[in-house]
């Protein structure tokens, strides 16, 4: 095998997706994949059977990125690492914060730590962190020199991973990137997320929940155009990319209301069945992503416009109804408002 590429979170939404990527597009890759299964992941996210998998080109390993000994073992495997796992649900993380200090920030160190243990080895660190970090727009659009002002324990715990990461790049000159991907939407991403659920509430003839008045609007990137972005990453000269940032959006915004008015159209539905409900506490108003550094160093754009990824999901959730009912008590997360409200999210 050329390379070994070992992927943490690789059984979840945008894992899951980067491996098929990789597995379809390197014939001669290995791909180790360390995942706990937590609730958002499953193996039947994976391009191959487990239970059939030779073992020789992708290797999955249940286990916590918390877990030193284990990641040490495989990171000293690998030339490089595309670190994904993380709790990642920003309503979750109100309702419940814990998971994602111990996974998103001290499950990085342990992977970092191990990376720089087998700095010898392994070329590149992809850190895969997220526009939350940002907060709010403060300008038009978002460049990666905003300031990071995170809204949510989600964004905060984030944040303080992606930090990590840089330190470790400016105190070892550990070879890293940190990438910053906008909101993705796909095939495999959990009920709990926003258009899965929209789509999802359409096949169910339910109502469509909307936080607020519907106006937060956030730039919303098919998950393949983020899934070729890493890979350009992955693979050009590390000297060129070594402690940059990139954002990875579709440089467009989009309101909640917008999403779902565009989702009930595509489905034939009628728009009664939008419905409103309080808003999100730390919620985010604005996201665009501006994508002018990538491009300058990358021929890179988003290939799928937004009404053709939608037309894709819509497909595959109508497709794939066994591997979303499973979810559907998911769908919406218990939080206290600030007045003391019990409110379903
Ligand atoms: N989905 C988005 O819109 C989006 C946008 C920007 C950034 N991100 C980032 O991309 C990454 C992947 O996001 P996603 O949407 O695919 O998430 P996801 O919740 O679908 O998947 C997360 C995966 O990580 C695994 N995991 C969780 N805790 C773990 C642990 N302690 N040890 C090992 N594995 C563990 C889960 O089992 C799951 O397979 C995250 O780091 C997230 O912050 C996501």
């Amino acid at each position: 095998m050329k390379k070994t590429i070992l992927v943490t979170g690789g059984a979840g939404f945008i894992g899951s997706n980067f491996v098929r990527y990789i597995y379809n597009k390197y014939p001669d890759y290995r791909v180790i994949i360390l995942d706990a299964l937590t609730y958002a992941g499953s193996v039947e996210n994976l391009p191959v059977n487990i239970n059939e998998q030779s073992g020789e080109r992708l290797v999955f390993w249940y286990g916590n990125v918390r877990n030193g000994e284990l990641v040490d073992t495989l990171v000293s495997q690998s030339d490089v690492v595309v670190h994904f796992a993380a709790e990642t649900h920003v309503t979750r993380s109100i309702y419940d914060n814990f998971l994602f200090f111990e996974t998103d920030v001290m499950g990085t160190q342990t992977v970092a730590n191990s990376i720089l243990k087998y700095r010898d080895k392994v070329e590149r660190f992809i850190h895969v962190s997220t526009s939350e970090v940002y907060g709010t727009a403060r300008k038009e659009l978002m460049d990666e020199d905003h300031p990071l002002f995170p809204m949510s324990p989600y964004a905060a715990a984030k944040a303080g991973a992606d930090r990590l990461v840089y330190s470790y790049w400016a105190t070892y000159e550990m070879p890293i990137v940190i990438v910053r991907p906008f909101n993705n939407f796909g095939p495999y991403q959990h009920l709990e997320k926003v258009i899965p659920r929209f789509i999802t509430s359409c096949i169910l003839n339910e109502p469509l929940r909307i936080h607020g008045d519907g106006s937060a609007a956030r730039d919303f990137i098919y998950v393949e155009d983020v899934c070729r972005a890493i890979d350009l990453i992955m693979h050009v000269n590390m000297n060129q990319v070594n402690g940059e940032v990139f954002n990875v959006a579709s440089g467009n915004h989009r309101s909640i209301l917008s999403i779902a008015r565009d989702v009930i159209k595509l489905m034939n539905k009628d728009e009664s069945l939008i419905t409103f409900i309080g808003d999100r506490p730390g919620q985010v108003f604005r996201h665009t992503g501006d994508i002018k550094k990538i491009q300058n160093f990358f021929p890179w754009q988003p290939e799928i416009s937004w009404l053709e990824g939608l037309e894709r999901s819509i497909e595959w959730y109508k497709n794939n109804r066994p591997w979303w009912e499973k979810q559907l008590w998911m769908r919406s997360v218990p939080i206290i408002t600030k007045s003391g409200k019990k409110e379903l999210h």
